[in-house]
């Protein structure tokens, strides 16, 4: 079956990617799929029941409305963004039956439509033939002070640096698809850029593509 186009965006923790993705799809009238909350859905359960994580990602069956993420129709977005899920879904996102059985979610998703999707393995290997790709970047003192923003952290700014810094290391030095810029991916660094002018950016490489929706 032929996919939709696909808009990958990668990069590690806190480089404005889950704005920025948003904002484009809707830019784009298009899709607009995170799977860092896929891997932290399946933290939040193995951490509720215990269990086997790869059949808890094989069974996972979340559904996304706008920003927030429902799980059996129960609104659990609030659950998935603490800093224990942060830590727990790195951890288990190194099991390689965990990727498989999320990427192959993932990857039916361009079956329905075109789409934004963000994570960390989006243009290495979940579409490694994606149609466009960026990888955001910041500091990771612009990283940090983002977090500590939108999450209304109220932690010390070098706890959540870190916190922060210990995870992307985690990402990608992870065995199964680490975190990385894929060859022919457009690498963009976001510090002290403001969101909107990140946005233009993008959207100056989706219409210099040609990219058609
Ligand atoms: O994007 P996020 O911070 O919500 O992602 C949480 C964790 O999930 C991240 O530290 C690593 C993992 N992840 C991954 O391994 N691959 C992805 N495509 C997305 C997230």
């Amino acid at each position: 079956m032929r996919r939709y186009p696909v808009i990958a965006i990668d990069g590690p923790a806190g480089a404005g990617k889950t704005t920025a993705a948003k904002l484009l799809a809707e830019r784009l009238n298009i899709t607009y799929v995170n799977t860092g909350a896929m891997y932290r859905a399946v933290a939040f359960l193995y951490s509720k029941h215990g269990g086997d994580p790869v059949k808890i990602a094989e069974n996972l069956q979340i559904e996304f409305r706008g920003d927030r993420v429902l799980l059996n129709g129960e609104d659990i977005t609030d659950k998935l963004y603490t800093p224990e899920m942060s830590k727990l879904s790195s951890d288990l996102s190194a099991i390689p039956g965990v990727r498989r059985a999320l990427v192959a979610k993932q990857r039916e998703q361009a079956l329905l439509g075109p789409i934004v999707m963000e994570g960390r393995d989006i243009g290495t290997v979940v579409f490694p033939d994606a149609e466009i790709k960026f990888f955001l970047t910041a500091s990771a003192e612009e990283r940090a002070r983002r977090r500590k923003e939108q999450f209304g952290d109220p932690r010390p700014l070098e706890v959540i640096k870190r916190e922060i810094e210990e995870r992307d290391l985690q990402d990608s030095t992870r065995e199964d698809s680490p975190l990385r810029p894929a060859e022919d991916a457009i690498l963009i660094d976001t510090t002290g850029v403001p969101l909107e002018q990140v946005i233009e950016m993008l959207m100056e490489h989706v219409r210099r593509r040609g990219f058609n929706v």
